[in-house]
């Protein structure tokens, strides 16, 4: 008997449409970036110059202490508990948690009453985070019921686009589910031919326009709802910043990202990034619904002005005269309005009567 090689992710997913018919776009996302073994975000780490994507903390550690500051302001509110649980969700290198950490543990209390949990699903990016963060007695947590039972604070960046979306798109006889399946051996869009009843569809899209397309997230949805409703009885806020939409709306943001550039994401499942927009209008739903005050929807430009990056920036080009042109770059990455600034929006949610600092 010879060894058969084991399958490759492509070759499980076709072999699946194969056997079972197409799948949903968020079947087919799920498997993709999360397959147990062959999954996206089961692989290498995937940030930096040397992997597909960069993101905010890993551009400057500005963003990372000035969400310190924010976590920091917030405790206090809360009037500064002896124990509480800070978690972060996707935690990537470690880098947005530790430059948080640098900050908020400057105030006394601070770090004797935390208990840092970390939400994460790649094995490699876990031992970069336990570097930087296992003098904080980090731990990591595989579901939202292992948190402490004080007050908690959540901390999220790119974190809800890497879930798994559903796409719905408008024909002439109604909504039907987008699928993935194949056609002459190669992976294809296509269409359930079974249309969504007008009722289970916001009434809002009533009118929208053939093709439209509609994203919804509901593993996104989920989350905050398990979140929003702990939060909601022991305290706290959540905190997540992503790009995204303030309102439900149509549109295809569904993207793949490999070595920076953009990509297919049928070609080459478990190596491209997929991610899609975030819905904050839906999420923002289901945390008021779970009893949280939402605050109004700000750009990161908005939000890190807000917190005082301009500050921040002179005080840390003051102390070092040598890297002002890299701080200033640094700076208009994060909130230049043809940059990051913009196109990143920063969501909140907290116990009513809190008052988090970025928001109108
Ligand atoms: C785009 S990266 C962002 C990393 C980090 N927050 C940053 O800003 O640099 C997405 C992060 O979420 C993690 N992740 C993605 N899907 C996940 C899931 N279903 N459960 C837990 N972690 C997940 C990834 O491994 C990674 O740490």
């Amino acid at each position: 008997m010879t060894d058969q090689p084991a399958p490759t992710l492509p070759e499980l997913i076709d072999m699946q449409i194969r056997t079972t018919g197409p799948m949903s776009v968020a079947t087919y996302m799920g498997l993709c970036l999360t397959h147990p073994t062959k999954g996206y975000y089961k692989g290498a780490d995937p940030l930096g110059a040397a992997g597909d994507f960069i993101t905010a903390p890993e551009i400057s550690q500005m963003f990372g202490e000035l969400i310190g500051f924010f976590i920091v302001t917030l405790w206090q509110q809360m009037g500064s508990p002896r124990e509480f649980t800070l978690l972060e969700l996707g935690p990537g290198r470690g880098t947005l948690m530790a430059d948080v950490l640098r900050v908020a543990c400057r105030a006394e209390g601070f770090r004797d009453g935390l208990d840092l949990c970390l939400f994460e699903t790649n094995a490699a990016l876990i031992v970069e985070q336990n570097a930087r963060l296992e003098a904080y007695g980090a731990r990591w947590i595989d579901g939202f019921d292992k948190v402490g039972p004080g007050p908690l604070l959540v901390v999220a960046n790119e974190f809800f686009d890497a879930l798994p979306i559903r796409q719905f798109v408008r024909a002439e006889d109604g909504w039907h589910e987008r699928m993935v399946g194949t056609n002459n051996g190669r992976r294809v869009f296509g269409l359930n031919p079974t249309p969504i009843p007008a009722s289970a569809m916001p009434q809002t899209l009533a009118e929208a326009e053939i093709n439209a397309v509609l994203e919804v997230g509901l593993a996104s949805g989920e989350v905050m709802n398990r979140l929003a409703t702990t939060v909601s009885t022991q305290g706290g806020a959540i905190l997540a910043i992503d790009y995204g939409y303030a309102r439900t709306q149509t549109g295809e943001t569904l993207q793949g990202v490999r070595r920076h550039q953009y990509a297919d994401v049928l070609d080459a499942p478990g190596e491209v990034d997929i991610s899609a927009h975030v819905d904050f209008e839906a999420l923002g739903t289901v945390a008021s619904r779970a009893g949280l005050a939402v605050e109004p929807l700000a750009t990161q430009s908005q939000f890190l002005t807000r917190m005082g990056i301009n500050e921040r920036t002179s005080a840390l080009i003051a102390a070092n005269a040598g890297m002002a042109e890299e701080l200033s770059a640094a700076k208009a990455r994060l909130i230049g309005p043809d940059q990051m600034g913009n196109l990143f929006k920063v969501f909140c949610a907290a116990s009513p009567g809190l008052q988090p600092p970025g928001f109108a």
